[in-house]
């Protein structure tokens, strides 16, 4: 049994979708949770208490939490938030960072301000998050952060250029904190989610809607929160399927001349996957780089 007693949890934007779900199983299981949501719509726009009756709904089951309403894009904000739950709670062990809005359009008709409002929230909102309770972690030695990516951070989507960035920026941030927190006891992981949610209602055919509950989400997110939890990984979840992505890297060739045209004729063994490795480091590449030099 993964148990959080004696644990506290802050989840962003947890007043609906997946957040909600993350937070009433955390409570559920033994934490003390601050459920965040500032209760946008799915624009990011507009305010509401939605992180009270989530709060509610924990203390009705016989859970603790409590609300807090900052927006992650504001950094003083987010600090008061941290600062309220260790004084309330005396620690701070978890952060799901999970606040997300969407501005989907194609990048042709994007505008800036929508590119920059959907990065603001979801990559500096979670770097913000992740700055304000990085100190409290490393003193305590002892930290677990959740990043939430998506496919389309993954592999794309038409229609999310800003999204996409941001969500594959989200995998980036999390693959350097997991290096810098191995010594402090710090575990960083990311999911990517699939869920019936507000975000993706107008998207999923009824019967999907049906089959892609937040809460088949959940047990992906929890692991990778819990005390025996990896570090680096990147999780998908929906539907209660499980799934590892890996950014990986071909064995790759030392071209017999360095021109466009020795790209070009060597195109097929350069992208051949045959003994691809998942480099644990930017530094490994370069080591793979050599050992190619040498024959390797
Ligand atoms: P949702 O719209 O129900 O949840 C997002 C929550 O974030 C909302 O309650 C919203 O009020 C809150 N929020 C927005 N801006 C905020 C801010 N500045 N500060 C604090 N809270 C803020 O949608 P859902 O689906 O539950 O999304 C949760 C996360 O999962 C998001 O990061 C989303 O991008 C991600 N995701 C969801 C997928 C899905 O299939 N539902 C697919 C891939 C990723």
């Amino acid at each position: 049994m993964i148990s959080f007693e004696g644990r506290v949890a802050i989840v962003t934007g947890a007043g609906g979708g997946l957040g909600r779900a993350y937070a009433l199983e955390l409570a559920r299981r033994g934490a003390k949770v601050v459920v965040n949501d500032l209760g946008a719509a799915r624009d990011g726009t507009g305010h509401s208490d939605a992180a009270v009756a989530v709060v509610e709904e924990i203390r009705c089951a016989g859970g603790s939490a409590m609300a807090n309403g900052a927006s992650v894009t504001e950094y003083d904000q987010v600090e008061a938030m941290v600062a309220e739950t260790r004084a309330e709670y005396g620690g701070l062990h978890i952060l799901i960072n999970n606040a997300g809005i969407l501005r989907d359009k194609s990048f042709a008709k994007m505008d800036m301000a929508d590119f920059r409002a959907v990065v603001d929230v979801h990559l500096i909102g979670s770097a913000n998050a992740t700055r304000a309770v990085w100190e409290t972690m490393r003193a305590q030695n002892y930290g677990r952060v959740l990043m939430t990516s998506s496919s389309t951070g993954l592999y794309g989507n038409f229609g999310q250029a800003n999204y996409g960035a941001a969500k594959l920026g989200l995998a980036g941030l999390m693959k350097t904190l997991a290096i810098e927190g191995a010594r402090d006891n710090i575990k960083v992981n990311t999911i990517a989610p699939t869920a019936a949610t507000r975000m993706t209602e107008a998207l999923f055919p009824p019967e999907m809607l049906a089959l892609f509950k937040p809460e088949l989400v959940a047990p992906a997110a929890l692991f990778l929160v819990s005390e025996d939890a990896p570090t680096g990984a990147i999780l998908g979840a929906g539907a209660g399927v499980v799934q590892a992505a890996y950014v990986t890297l071909t064995r790759g060739v030392k071209l017999p001349e360095a021109t466009p045209e020795a790209v070009a004729e060597n195109w097929a063994a350069i992208i051949d996957r045959t003994g691809e490795i998942v480099p644990q480091s930017g530094a490994e590449q370069t080591m793979t780089i050599l050992q190619r030099l040498q024959g390797g």
